[in-house]
């Protein structure tokens, strides 16, 4: 979702603000824009689109200034145009932000009737009226801001310059992350640390409702009630190296032939190989004294924290419930005393796990969080946090960071049994050593004769209107990863069921033409797959078979095609199959020639409701 850089420099700023926007690539955006401080006035430059066609419009009119703020865009209020692209302002200020201004229509209306002049039909613009109104009475910057900051409702992250103020920079954070950099002589601003990460590696976090004051000198940290407060400076773990494509053609793919590493450092980090058994960091509560655990998230990290309910409630026998986050913030249930709130993120900064992790803390809840950015919101906020390791992921499809949501997931299934007795010694260490075996079988998926096979399958797919996934147990979250994975980046219609609903509607859906994927690994429900497939089959359905070498035989009569994975415990299954599912949204994503790794209208990181 929209990106921000601010920086207050001794170099020229558009070209660094421009590089560092190229880092929030990843995020989404259809349009992008830069202004600067030049002599004391503002210049801007804005253009439709990708990067490539503002750097085009610089390279035409350079913008000079070592003062700056560049934005990229993800279209909310108003069509993805140039004259809506950020920075928005008027000859006395520019400003970028992400998030949405509730209160847009009634400031319009205030500013218009006080004689503003609006351009453009984003919200984000009555910030910048309201702004410059507070200027034209004679406020200073400074106080401007401040009063301007208490009139907005909903979500937002700000950075701010001033005609005639070259050594001043405002930012402020209120439901959407930003953080300050400090610099040799420099400042920055940025979305996240990872816009900033070449630029300098010092940085604070501003916390929800904080605003941050900035000059060349240092940052001063004011809270929601205008009290100055110190803002800890941290060392982000990243680096500007870490993000490249290698020899890959997308980020996709790269994070994809990522999953065993990251499946095997996630491991590593929680198994004892000596012992077989889960290492977890010690927690604030105690898991055997919980009595429910409510699972929220959004998209793949939900179906991710879906196989977890499964895990959780066959392994630890918890009591275990699971709601997309836009529904459970305001679904409100009641939730026990004492009970575990679970979110699970790759960004954690979604906007709607984020009010869900809120809501939860109000309902008395433990919170944990399992993400991928350590330096989160929601990692910060958060009881407890358990990493997922998974590194940069850049691909706006969520691949390696969903396995090793699932890696962390089964290791704190297996904690939890072992904390509630009802898993012994004997047995945690039989699925420890099954999950070790899990990176060198997903190596195979990638390389081996299951990517062949996934490869003449995407040819069929490729060729498809509508796509039926099948799944049972743990294997239906990877049934709806499936089907999702394939919409969001090969904009082929699919769908996730959990198999045995089939004849409770979607059945209705199959003719010859329509491909049925089954997640169908041996083990306990297998053959209860396996009937819903025949039914499949009956009616026409190109059954394609994900299983192992017993299943497919057993599937062979019915399979339209079969893509053979290496034998593994059930209790896996999800982990690997999901490896796979991805990849053959990716192969049909290549046939149809998308745009793989920032699919149209989507964002990495939804900051918005
Ligand atoms: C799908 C995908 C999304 C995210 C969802 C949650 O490929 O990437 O569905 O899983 O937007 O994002 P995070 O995990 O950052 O909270």
């Amino acid at each position: 979702m929209c990106g921000i850089v601010g920086i207050l420099g001794a170099r020229p700023a558009a070209p660094l603000i421009l590089e560092a926007l190229g880092r929030l690539e990843y995020r989404g955006y259809d349009s992008a824009g830069i202004a600067t401080l030049h002599e004391g006035d503002i210049e801007r430059r804005r253009a439709e689109g990708k990067l490539g066609n503002l750097t085009a419009v610089l390279a035409r009119r350079p913008l000079p200034g070592t003062t700056g703020i560049g934005h990229t865009r993800w279209a909310t209020h108003g069509a993805p145009t140039e004259g809506n692209a950020h920075p928005h302002g008027t000859s006395r200020v520019s400003v970028v932000h992400n998030g949405i201004i509730e209160n847009h229509a009634a400031l319009r209306a205030e500013l218009e009737a006080e004689g503003q002049e609006f351009q453009t039909e984003t919200d984000t613009e009555s910030v910048a009226q309201l702004l410059d109104l507070y200027l034209k009475r004679g406020m200073a910057p400074e106080d401007a801001a401040g009063q301007a900051l208490r009139r907005l409702e909903g979500a937002y992250a700000l950075a701010l310059i001033f005609a005639g103020y070259p050594d001043l920079m405002i930012g402020a954070r209120h439901g959407a992350p930003l953080a300050v950099g400090f610099g040799e002589d420099e400042m920055f601003l940025g979305s996240d640390a990872l816009a900033l990460a070449p630029l300098t590696r010092q940085i604070a976090y501003l916390e929800d409702g904080d605003w941050a004051v900035i000059t060349r000198d240092g940052a001063r940290f004011m809270n929601r009630a205008g009290q100055t407060v110190d803002r800890a400076i941290r060392e982000t773990r990243l680096t500007g190296a870490a993000i490249g494509r290698g020899a890959y053609r997308h980020f996709m793919e790269k994070e994809l032939h990522e999953h065993p590493v990251v499946i095997g450092d996630v491991l590593s980090r929680m198994i004892d190989p000596a012992t077989r058994s889960v290492v977890l960091p010690d927690f604030p509560f105690d898991l055997a004294a919980i009595p429910r655990v409510t699972i929220s998230a959004c998209g793949s990290a939900y179906y991710a924290g879906l196989v977890g309910r499964v895990w959780l409630e066959s392994l630890a026998r918890m009591p275990t419930d699971g709601d997309v986050a836009s529904e459970f913030r305001y679904r409100a249930p009641p939730l026990p005393a004492g009970g575990l709130g679970l979110l699970v993120s790759q960004s954690g900064e979604t906007a709607d796990t984020m009010a869900a992790l809120r809501y939860m803390q109000d309902e008395g809840q433990h919170v944990l969080s399992i993400v991928n950015v350590p330096e989160s919101s929601m990692a910060r906020e958060s009881d407890a946090v358990l990493e997922t390791l998974a590194g940069p992921e850049i691909g706006v499809a969520s691949t390696k960071a969903f396995t090793a949501q699932l890696t962390v997931l089964a290791c704190f299934a297996l904690a939890a049994g072992r904390a509630r007795g009802t898993l012994d010694a004997a047995r945690e260490a039989a699925l420890t050593q099954a999950l070790m075996e899990v990176p060198g079988h997903a190596a195979e998926v990638l390389e081996g004769a299951a990517a062949e096979a996934i490869g003449r399958i995407a040819e069929r797919i490729a060729e498809a209107r509508d796509v039926l996934y099948l799944g049972r147990g743990s294997c239906f979250p990877i049934a709806l990863e499936g089907a999702l994975k394939l919409k969001e980046i090969s904009y082929i219609h699919a769908e996730g069921y959990a198999a045995g609903e089939m004849k409770h509607g979607p059945i209705a859906l199959i003719d010859r033409h329509v491909p049925v994927v089954a997640i169908a690994p041996s083990g306990p429900l297998f053959e209860k797959t396996a009937s819903n497939l025949q039914e499949a089959a009956a009616r026409g359905g190109q059954v394609i078979v994900f299983s192992d070498a017993a299943g497919a035989a057993k599937l062979q009569g019915i399979a339209a095609a079969t893509v053979v994975l290496p034998a593994c415990d059930p209790f896996v299954a999800p982990i690997l199959y999901a490896v796979a599912v991805q990849m053959l949204a990716y192969r049909v994503a290549l046939l149809k020639g998308t745009d793989v790794d920032q699919p149209r209208n989507l964002a990495k990181s939804v900051t918005v409701e």
